[in-house]
Order: C-alpha cells, then structure tokens, then sequence
C-alpha cells in the first residue's frame, strides 16, 4: 500500500486529528492559518483552537492576485503561472507560522486549504443557460502537500456545485456541527469581502437551517479606499466614512439592484458588487458623483442595511435570536454601529465567547469540513446537498 495512503487511513481511523484550516477571502488582506485540535465528527465535533494568526498579503501578492481577480478577461498564461506560485507562497506561510509555534510539519495531520478565489460564477450572475454554477480557487493542493510534506485536502467548493450548490456558502457547514443549540435560535453573521449569514432555528435535526450571501460585506469599501487613499489597505474603524455625508437618494438607487431582491439562498461576489459600476449607475441615473468620503459613508450604509434587510426578510423572528458576528468587518466600528442601530436589541457577540474567535472562524470551518470529509460525515442541512467535500493531495 501507498504510505500515504496507509497514513491517510489512519489519520480518517482516529477520533482525534490536528488540522490546518487555511482561509483567503476577496478582500485580499492575507492567509488565515488556524492549527485546530478536532475531536469527534458530525455533531460531536470539538475544536479547540490551538493557535492562529493571519500573514498579510504584501503588495506583490496582491498585485499577482489582482491580475487574474474577479474580471471577465485576464491572461491565461497569468493565471496558469499565479496558481502553483501562490500554492508555494500558501506553503512558506504555513512552514514558517509552524515554526514561529514551534511546532513540527510531522505533527501535522492535515492541511485544509480552500485556495484564492479568482472567479465566482452562479448561474444567477452568468445567466448563460447551457452552463451552470460555477467557481474557481487558485493555489493548487498538490503544491501545498508537496511544498509542506503534508497531507492536503483542498478546493472544497467543486462538489458542492456537482452536488446541485452554488459552492458557497460553505458556512453552514461548519456553523450547524459547532454553534447549533437546541431551543436556542442563533443567528452568525460573517462579514468578509461579502457578507453571508446562517440562520440556526434551533432544531435537533437542523430542520429550518439555511446559509446566504447577503451582498457586499468589505469588498465596495476596500475597492474605493485602494482607488483613491492607496496607502491605506482599509478604511480603518469607518473613520473616513465618519467624515462623509450619506446620500439617501444614491443608497436607494444602489439598492434597487435586482440581487438584493431575489430569493435566498444566493451566492455573489466582487464580479457583481464593483464600486465603479455603482458610481457609473448613480452618476447616469441622477446625475451624481460622490466624492470619496461620501461614496465610502454611503457605501458603508449600503453594506449595513443590505445585511439587516436580508436578515430581517428571512428571519422573522430575529429579535428572539442570539447574535454572533464574525470576519474582518466587525472591525468596522462605523459599519457595526448602522447594524446594531438597524437591529436593536442584543448586539453581534464574538463567538470566541463559544472557543471560536471571529478571525479565525472561516479557517476552522474548512478544518471542520476536512474532519468531515475524512471521518465520513454527510448531513443534509436544508437545501444543501449532502456531500463531503474535498480534493485529497499525498505529499508523495
Ligand atoms: N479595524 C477595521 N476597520 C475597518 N475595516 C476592517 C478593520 N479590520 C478589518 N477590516 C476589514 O476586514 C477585511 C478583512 O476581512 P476578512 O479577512 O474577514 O475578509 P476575507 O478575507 O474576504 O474573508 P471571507 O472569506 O469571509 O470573504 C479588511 O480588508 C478590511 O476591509
Ligand atoms: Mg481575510
């Protein structure tokens, strides 16, 4: 038998297994690396957050991305050269944050790495009817394995799509094994490049559990901080947008947009939400041209009250619920302050309160989804399809 083969089965075999989650969303700000302890599988799945931490994408690393990122027509030879090259970089980030940890490659089980998204295609935004969803990571699981000496599972979202999903989001996954509570309806809001959230009613069986994109989470927001403040990565804590005046009329206008409309469960992503294509919209429909800090106040209105209005239009009984808020935009103190306004009531907790930190959520999802895909696990939660998901790599 292949020794890897051989130390995979063990590894799918044991109750108790050490993951890398790895995670890289279309903000662009950098690799989360969360090293979980797993014990058990489905609903008796414990994590224990090891350690953690978030290596920044330097300029370069952006700038590669960025050249075959969420656009229409991009360099083949680009792209095809960008994936295996941001799998080594993936690699190098992982060695070096074991090292700082002190801990040894070998003592690794697994990697889950979900890649870079360069592309998110549902049919909903392509509309082409001889294709159907689709999507596309970079950073290939047979360079990580190889480059780490680590067994990796990878490009989760392929099967999801095969199985009838819009390979995203994949949140629900994680967030039912992890935070469900019976009688407890909880709501977990994650706000990365888009915002999505999963609804939890509280059943035994997860009866009634659904998963959605609401729109643009830091995506608008960054794309327009990066145009016109370039030495800033982020508009950090809203400040700019502090500064600037909202425009009713424009916010309405953008959100009339038929994607904030249509019927949950939806997928988008920075193809759809594109700052320029807003200010185009604004600019022919009312003849109006905001100037950075307004955009950015507008905009960041614009994120708060698409998140609460799907929240609101899904979820009934949201006022019953316990909140947790989750990615880089609960950092946002200006985006946050819109979103408890518009819901008052118990605010967006962290769920480190529960063991999982905010920042490192989305890495330990796909940790939990890779203990899923070894110990066997294939739970229907609504309408989402009942696969484990997963590419494995042998580091030989
Ligand atoms: N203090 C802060 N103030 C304002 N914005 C912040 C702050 N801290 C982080 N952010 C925002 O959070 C972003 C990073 O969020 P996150 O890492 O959750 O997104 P992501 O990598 O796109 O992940 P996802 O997969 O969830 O889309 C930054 O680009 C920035 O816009
Ligand atoms: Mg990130």
């Amino acid at each position: 038998m292949n020794v890897q083969i051989e130390k995979l089965y063990k590894i799918a075999a044991s109750n108790k297994r050490c993951i890398i989650g790895l995670m890289s969303g279309t903000s662009l700000d950098g690799l989360d690396i969360a090293l979980c302890q797993i014990t058990g599988a489905g609903v008796q799945t414990k994590v224990e957050v090891k350690h953690f931490k978030t290596v920044s994408y330097s300029n370069k690393i952006k700038d590669n991305i960025l050249a075959v990122f969420a656009k229409k027509n991009i360099s083949f030879e680009v792209l095809t050269l960008v994936n295996p090259w941001l799998a080594k970089i993936h690699s190098e980030m992982i060695l070096d944050a074991l090292k700082d940890w002190k801990i040894k490659p070998s003592e690794i089980d697994i990697i889950a790495s979900h890649g870079q998204t360069v592309f998110h295609s549902p049919f909903r935004l392509h509309k082409n009817k001889n294709f159907g969803n689709a999507t596309f990571q970079i950073g290939d699981g047979d360079h990580i394995a190889i480059h780490t000496g680590i067994i990796t599972v990878s490009d989760f979202r392929q099967k999801h799509i095969a199985a009838g999903g819009e390979g995203a989001p994949l949140a629900l996954y994680g967030d039912c094994l992890l935070f469900n509570e019976i009688g407890v309806p909880t709501i977990l809001l994650n706000i990365g490049g888009i915002s999505n959230f999963t609804y939890l009613p509280g059943t035994d069986n997860f009866d009634g559990a659904l998963v959605t994109d609401t729109g643009p989470g830091n995506t608008l927001l960054d794309a327009v901080v990066k145009q016109f403040y370039p030495h800033l990565s982020f508009d950090l804590d809203g400040e700019i947008a502090s500064s600037g005046k909202i425009n009713y009329e424009v916010l309405n206008l953008w959100k009339s947009l038929p994607f904030f409309s249509e019927a949950i469960p939806k997928t988008t992503g920075p193809e759809l939400f594109e700052w320029s294509s807003l200010m185009t919209m604004s600019k022919e429909n009312l003849g109006i041209v905001l100037n950075p800090q307004d955009l950015l106040a507008t905009l960041t209105l614009l994120t708060a009250e698409t998140i609460t209005d799907c929240i609101k239009r899904v979820v009934p009984n949201w006022r019953e619920t316990r909140r947790f808020g989750s990615g880089g935009g609960c950092h946002n103190k200006l985006l946050m302050s819109h979103i408890h306004r518009l819901m008052p009531g118990s605010n967006f907790m962290n769920p480190s309160i529960l063991g999982i930190p905010g920042d490192t959520k989305e890495a330990v999802l796909f940790a939990v989804l890779a203990n899923e895909t070894l110990s066997g696990g294939k739970t229907l939660y609504g309408d989402n399809p009942s696969v484990c998901m997963g590419k494995i790599s042998l580091p030989s």
